[in-house]
This record gives structure tokens, C-alpha cells and sequence, in this order.
């Protein structure tokens, strides 16, 4: 009973313990707040609860209440720097257990009497207005602190005692209000980096540099301008005293030969790493002699050198460094215009003089670099490629060259590369495509990136140890062509301007094991489905796949990422688009041709067109014949050949008048009055008749008494100014069979606005529909008035027919 209940509270206590982890993890995330340059003159009274980290910095804040950082109990950084205390209270940090970072520098403090939380780490006092170091009896408990920084006008054994026990990584020193110092006194700090900043003093200054390099390995003099009143033979026994390691100066303003002579003290000292920044060269160089023997140096380096001198031997200046006996120098940002070959075989194993303005003249034929293993000539003023070739010819050991970042032109002349060449760094140096046939043979590994490259050409040798290639941000249109770089495991050819890659290039890069592609202007159609299918098929070879692959064309896609892009098969593939879409269409098609021709579609579309033209017709010459005042008792007079009689009498009558009786046709022998003449029975037929229909035929054509009364009707359309005609076509006539004399029926027909009789029996019923429509009128609405001048009417317009007239008068005479 009692191990089931341990085991319960073990249980109980793992989970309250995880959900307090799961609880600080939450917590743990910083909530910064900037108020650096603000003009504040007190703290801020807004800053929230969850601050971790505190920008007070450049402000002018003369105090601290406790109560302005009591409430912040996450707070792990505070910067107060450069502001205006005076003072701070004892309690001020007290509720602030979780601060490790805590910067005071550049204030008004004259002593401070507060506890520092223990968890500090970082603590800055520096250039404050303290006049003895008595703040560090305050700081012996900080068991944590790694950097401090401080400085007093006093600094003496007592107080540097307090703070031995701390193991520091970096002690920072200003050192402008220095007035005395305590010999011994910075021998009892415990620091792996002392730095020391604005050394103003003169007395007392060789018993404190005699100290200062054996405090620890690493040493770094900024700004410290009094070195220059140390005599020769004390910079001698100062540097004899050193153990020094690391050496570093800056922020000095030196004449050469003061320059010159330190550095023959640092030679024989135990510094291996010198470095020299920000520095400014006066006076006048001279040759002088420095010897190189008998030294630990290993590693020179100038950074961001400036010279006040500007007529000078440069071999002078050259010579100095190109003699050195080490194995590492760096000269950047130093405007130097060339570099010495050395005289003798030299040591020099690492170069990188980057950010000069070196020509290419620089190391021609120069066979004294024979243990160079990388030149670094990045952003110089070096302009042929084929030069910079030559310029490596003699250094056998060279493996690294980095010329990246000048204006290189090359144009096709005899490269002569060091065979020992594996790594090269060719960015942003303007090549085009003819650099492949510039290119040490042995190469490994080769950064093209930032060139105006747009294919590799076909006319180069392979490349059969290249294993990386960078071409990023050039001008690709598609993947390089990597047979010619058999064994290449990786390969960037993002930024460029691939739309897609081809499917050929593809397969030529299928032995590559990471290749980059992102940020290229992918163009999401069918083409580049391939290539995602590719990418899908070996996961993890597309370097940053899938978030960096994006489309950017077409607009509505731009931003869609590639693995998300989808087109169906049907819009790409063309035997798949053939049969979905072009046979149905041609399908489509021959059925309408089908229709067309056997069921005569174009007939029927043309007589419902005409019924609903005549429709129309009709209802708005209604009106036109009330105006005309015209009394009819017929729909139609109907005129036809004899031949013709039995169609009209069997199928014509019963078609049109139907059942109804609504529709009355004057045919001459149901309503011809007999007694009275043939032609006075017609003219009065057709002016009684609404509308007059003409049987054509062949035989038709052949009546005279046919033709007569084509011309009392048609003159009829002429006075009345109403198409009166319907022109039924019952057979075909041929336009010869029509005699001359009988121009207008030859132009009627010319006109072709005759209803053609249908063979075919379906269509009888639209035909006659149509006739009938045509016809079809209220009779007695035009019952109401009677005119008195059809006559006048008919009189009307008579030249114009006179041979009309003599062709029905002939015609008369001659049947
Ligand atoms: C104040 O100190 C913090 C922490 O070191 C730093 O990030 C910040 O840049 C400093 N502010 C200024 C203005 O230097
Ligand atoms: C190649 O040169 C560029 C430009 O100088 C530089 O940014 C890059 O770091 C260099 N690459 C390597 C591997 O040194």
C-alpha cells in the first residue's frame, strides 16, 4: 500500500513538474521594450509587467525609485546606458532576480551601494564618474558574471582583490580618468579577455602596462594614444614581461617608424595573433630594417588601415608584410595598391587581401608562395580572368582562391590555373557563359554566383570532380546541362530565370543529389508538371521544396506554391484533348451537316422566318388599308393555268380555306360572274381580293389570260404601293421557256420571292401555314368605309407599264 501511494505521488509530482516546464517554456518569450532615445527624464511609468528586455539607453533619466523596477520580475535585460544617474538605491534591483544583463555605462555614478542580483552576467559601470573601484567589494558574490566593464579615477589593490574569486571571460577597462594606479593591482583579476580603453595617462603608465600583459592571453588597447611615451627599452621589457597571446589595437594614429618599431617588439614577444584596426599611418615611411627571425607570430591582421602619407616608396610599405615569416596575413579595407612577391620561399599559407584596389599584375610569376593554400582577392580592382589564371600558375599549393566581387572579363585566351586548385569564388565578378572554358580542371567545389550566365556551353571538357556549384542569381532559362559535371552533389541555380526546367535537363541532372531552385519565375502551366512530378518522385533533393517554389506566372496563380499547383491531364494532353473535345466537336458538326441535308433544316428556318415576316406584315398593313378605305370580299385571288386546275381545285383549296370557311379565295369558276367579260371579271376578282396568288408553273408561263392578270395585280401592287403578290411555285421553270415579252414576271422570279412547293409531304403543313398567313385578315373590319377612287388610284403610275399593256393586248390577240 504504501509503494502504490509513493508511486502516485511520483507520478503526481513528474506531471505538476512537466506542466511547470510546459508552463516557463510559454513564459520564456521575450517581450522587448524600446524607449533608447526618447528625451525621457524619468523612467517610464507604462513599461508592462511582461517586459524581459529594457532599452533605456541615450536617454536623460537622473534617478531610479525602487518602485520603477520592483513590479518587472521578468526582466532579464536592462540597458540604462547614457543617461544621467547619480545614484542608485540599495533595494533598487532587488525584486529583479532574473537579470543577467545589466549596462550602467556612460551615467553620472559616483558610488553605488546596491546588490546586484546574483543571476548577473553581464555588467557594465563603465565611464561613470567613480573615483575608486570600492563597487567591486559588491560584486564578489556574482558567481555567474562573465563580462564587466569599469573604470575608476583610482585603481587599487583592495578593491580588484574583491572581485579574484570571479572566473571572467572579458574585463573591460576605461581607463580616460585614470590618475593613479596601484602597482600589482590588476594582477589579481581572473579573465580570459582584458580590454583596455582610453589610456590618458602618463605617470604610471609602465608599471600598468607591465602588468596588463600578464593578466591574460587576450589583450586589446583601444584608443590608447600614450603608448606613444613609453621609451624603446620599456616597450622591450614590457614585452619580455608579456604573456601574451592574442594581441589587438586599435583606434591609433601612429607614425611609421613608431609603428614599425612596436611592431619589432610584438615580433619578439610572445604574441602569435597581432591584429591592427582602424589605424591611421603618419609621418614619413623610410626603409628600416625589421627583423622576422626569432618569433612566435603566426597571424597579422590590418583591418580598415588609412594613410596620411601620399608620396612614398610602396615597395617600402610592401616589402614589410610580404617578408613576414607566418603563416596567416589579412590586409583589408587598407587601400593597398599591390602586394610584393616575397623574395625568399615563403611561409604564407592564408592571403586575403580583400578590399583593396590590387591589380592582376599582382604575384605574376611570383615562385616563392609555394605553401599558399588559400588566396583571397576578393573586391580588388583585378580585371582578366586569364591573368588571375597566371597569377596562381606558380603556387603549387594553392587549393582556395576567392576572387569574387571585381569586374573580371574574359575572352577566350589560354588559361593556366595551379593544378592544386579544388575551391573557387568566382561571385558577383560579371562573367559570361565562356568562363567554363576558363576553369582549373581540377575543381571541386565552384561559386558562380551573381554572373550574367546564361547556359553552359557545349564546347567545354567535363568537369569530373566538381561536387558544388553555385549559380545563383544569374540568367539561367533552365537547368545547366550537368553532363558536364558527372559527380556534382549540389547544385543552386536559384534566383534565375528558369520558367520551368525541360524534361531533357531534368534527366541530364538526375545523378545531382540537392539541387536549389527557389526563387526562380516558374511558370504554372502544362510544361512545368513534369518537373513537379520529378520533384515529388525523390523527396528532400529539392533544396527549401516546397515553401520556396512559387508561380509567378500566370497573375491569377502568382504565389501559389508549386507543390500545390494542379492541372488536370485533359488541358495538356493532346491525345486526351483530341478525343474529349475536337471529335465531339467534329461530331457535332457532320450531325448538323446531316440534319441539314436530309431534313432540309435551312427550308423550314426559311418559311418560319417568312411566316413571321408576313405576320408582321400584316398586322401593320391592316392599317394601311384602312387609310386606303378599300372594301374586299376576298382573302385571295387565286390565278393558274389550266394544267395547273386539278392541284389547285384538289390540294390548294381545301389546304388554305380548310374547314373553317375564315378564309374565302376567288377562284374564276365558283365566283366569275358569267354575262360579264373575262377581263372585267378579273379586275374586279383581284380588286375585291385582299391578296392575289399566282400559280407558277410551266404551263402558267405559256397562258396568255395567266399573264393578264399577273399585270392587272401587279399594277395593283404599284398604285396601292402593297405587295399584293404571292407567288407560288409549283414547278420549277427554266428561265427560257419564259418569253421575252414578260419582263416583269422575269423579274419576279429573278427576285426569287416565290414560296416553292415542297416535294416532300412533311412540309406541306408549314407551307400552307405560311400561305395562309400571308392571307389571313379580319374582313369585316375592313368593312366600314368604301372608297370611291380605286379608279383614280388605278390610273396612276400608267407609262410606266405601257409595254406591259401592249405585251397583254398581243398576248389577247394571239390566243
Ligand atoms: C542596450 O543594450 C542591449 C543589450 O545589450 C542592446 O541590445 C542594445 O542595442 C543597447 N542599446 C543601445 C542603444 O546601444
Ligand atoms: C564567395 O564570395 C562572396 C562575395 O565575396 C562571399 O559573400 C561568399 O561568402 C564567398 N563564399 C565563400 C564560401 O567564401
Amino acid at each position: 500500500m504504501a509503494e502504490f501511494i509513493l508511486l502516485l505521488t511520483t507520478i503526481a509530482s513528474v506531471l505538476i513538474v512537466a506542466h511547470c516546464i510546459e508552463h516557463q517554456l510559454i513564459k520564456d518569450q521575450e517581450l522587448v521594450t524600446n524607449y533608447s532615445y526618447n528625451s525621457l527624464v524619468s523612467f517610464p511609468n507604462n513599461v508592462s509587467v511582461e517586459t524581459t528586455v529594457l532599452d533605456l539607453s541615450h536617454n536623460n533619466i537622473t534617478k531610479l525609485e525602487t518602485t520603477d523596477l520592483n513590479y518587472l520580475l521578468r526582466l532579464k535585460v536592462l540597458n540604462i546606458s547614457n543617461n544621467l544617474l547619480a545614484e542608485l538605491n540599495k533595494e533598487i534591483f532587488d525584486s529583479n532576480k532574473r537579470l543577467e544583463h545589466l549596462d550602467l555605462s556612460y551615467n553620472k555614478l559616483e558610488n553605488v551601494s546596491c546588490t546586484f542580483p546574483d543571476n548577473l552576467r553581464y555588467l557594465d559601470i563603465s565611464y561613470n564618474n567613480f573615483t575608486t573601484l570600492s563597487v567591486c567589494k559588491g560584486l564578489g558574490n556574482l558567481l555567474k558574471l562573465e563580462y564587466l566593464g569599469f573604470g575608476a579615477q583610482q585603481i587599487l589593490q583592495s578593491d580588484i582583490e574583491a572581485i579574484s574569486p570571479l572566473k571572467l571571460q572579458h574585463v573591460f577597462l576605461n581607463l580616460d580618468t585614470l590618475t593613479h594606479y596601484q602597482n600589482g593591482s590588476l594582477l589579481m583579476l581572473n579573465t580570459d579577455y582584458l580590454h583596455l580603453a582610453s589610456l590618458s595617462m602618463k605617470k604610471d603608465i609602465f608599471s600598468l602596462l607591465f602588468d596588463v600583459v600578464n593578466v591574460s592571453e587576450s589583450l586589446e588597447l583601444s584608443n590608447c594614444a600614450y603608448v606613444l611615451y613609453i621609451e624603446n627599452s620599456h616597450l622591450t621589457a614590457i614585452a619580455d614581461n608579456s604573456r601574451v597571446i592574442n594581441f589587438t589595437m586599435n583606434g591609433l594614429s601612429l607614425p611609421w617608424d613608431l609603428l614599425t618599431s612596436i611592431l619589432q617588439v610584438i615580433w619578439h614577444s610572445s604574441v602569435k595573433t597581432f591584429k591592427l584596426s582602424e589605424f591611421t599611418v603618419q609621418g614619413v615611411i623610410n626603409k628600416l630594417q625589421f627583423d622576422y627571425s626569432n618569433s612566435s607570430m603566426t597571424e597579422v591582421h590590418l583591418n580598415n588601415i588609412q594613410s596620411k602619407v601620399f608620396f612614398f616608396n610602396q615597395t617600402i610599405l610592401y616589402r614589410l608584410f610580404s617578408e613576414m615569416n607566418i603563416k596567416t596575413l589579412i590586409i583589408t579595407s587598407a587601400n593597398f595598391l599591390f602586394m610584393e612577391c616575397p623574395l625568399k620561399p615563403s611561409n604564407f599559407q592564408f592571403l586575403d587581401f580583400s578590399s583593396n584596389a590590387m591589380p592582376d599584375d599582382v604575384f605574376q610569376n611570383c615562385e616563392t608562395l609555394i605553401n599558399l593554400k588559400t588566396l583571397i582577392m576578393a573586391d580588388n580592382k583585378l580585371q582578366r580572368l586569364a591573368k588571375v589564371s597566371s597569377m596562381t600558375n606558380k603556387m603549387i599549393s594553392l587549393q582556395h582562391i576567392d576572387v569574387s566581387r571585381n569586374q573580371l572579363d574574359y575572352k577566350e585566351e589560354e588559361c593556366s590555373w595551379s593544378q592544386s586548385i579544388t575551391k573557387m569564388n568566382l561571385t558577383l565578378c560579371s562573367l559570361t557563359n565562356s568562363v567554363f572554358k576558363c576553369l582549373p580542371k581540377n575543381i571541386t567545389w565552384l561559386d558562380l554566383g551573381k554572373n550574367d550566365i546564361t547556359f553552359v556551353p557545349l564546347d567545354i571538357t567535363y568537369f569530373e570532380k566538381l561536387e558544388y556549384l553555385n549559380l545563383e542569381f544569374n540568367r539561367f532559362f533552365d537547368l545547366p546541362d550537368c553532363t558536364f559535371f558527372p559527380h556534382l552533389i549540389v547544385l543552386q541555380v536559384d534566383h534565375n530565370q528558369i520558367p520551368y526546367p525541360t524534361t531533357e535537363f531534368i534527366h541530364k541532372c538526375n545523378n545531382v543529389s540537392r539541387i536549389n531552385m527557389e526563387g526562380n519565375p516558374f511558370h504554372c502551366f502544362c510544361e512545368i508538371r513534369t518537373f513537379i512530378g520529378e520533384v515529388k518522385k525523390s523527396p528532400g533533393k529539392m533544396i527549401n521544396w516546397p515553401e520556396k517554389y512559387v508561380c509567378e506566372h500566370p497573375d491569377n496563380l502568382r504565389g501559389v506554391m508549386l507543390a500545390d499547383f494542379y492541372m488536370p491531364e485533359i488541358y495538356c494532353n493532346i491525345y486526351i484533348l483530341v478525343p474529349v473535345i475536337v471529335v465531339p466537336i467534329i461530331f457535332a458538326l457532320v450531325l448538323l451537316f446531316i440534319i441539314c441535308k436530309y431534313c432540309d433544316v435551312p427550308w423550314y428556318f426559311k418559311m418560319i422566318w417568312q411566316w413571321t415576316q408576313t405576320k408582321h406584315r400584316t398586322r401593320t398593313s391592316k392599317s394601311h388599308y384602312w387609310e386606303l378605305g378599300r372594301d374586299f370580299d376576298f382573302h385571295a385571288f387565286v390565278s393558274y393555268s389550266e394544267h395547273d386546275a386539278s392541284w389547285v381545285k384538289e390540294i390548294m383549296l381545301p389546304s388554305i380555306e380548310k374547314m373553317d370557311n375564315s378564309i374565302r379565295i376567288c377562284q374564276h369558276e365558283r365566283n366569275f360572274l358569267p354575262g360579264r367579260p373575262i377581263v372585267e371579271n378579273i379586275i374586279n376578282c383581284i380588286e375585291k381580293s385582299y391578296k392575289s396568288i399566282f400559280v407558277l408553273s410551266p404551263h402558267f408561263v405559256q397562258s396568255e389570260w395567266c399573264h393578264y392578270e399577273l399585270y392587272f395585280a401587279h399594277q395593283q401592287l404599284f398604285t396601292e404601293k402593297t405587295d399584293n403578290l404571292i407567288l407560288i411555285l409549283l414547278e420549277q421553270i427554266p428561265q427560257y421557256i419564259i418569253p421575252s415579252k414578260y419582263s416583269r414576271l422575269k423579274s419576279l422570279m429573278a427576285k426569287r420571292t416565290y414560296l416553292e412547293w415542297p416535294k416532300e409531304k412533311s412540309k406541306h403543313g408549314l407551307f400552307w401555314a405560311n400561305v395562309r398567313a400571308a392571307i389571313s385578315i379580319n374582313l369585316s373590319d375592313l368593312h366600314h368605309e368604301i372608297s370611291q377612287n380605286d379608279s383614280q388610284a388605278l390610273l396612276h403610275d400608267q407609262e410606266d407599264n405601257e409595254d406591259d399593256q401592249a405585251a397583254v393586248s398581243a398576248g389577247r390577240t394571239q390566243s
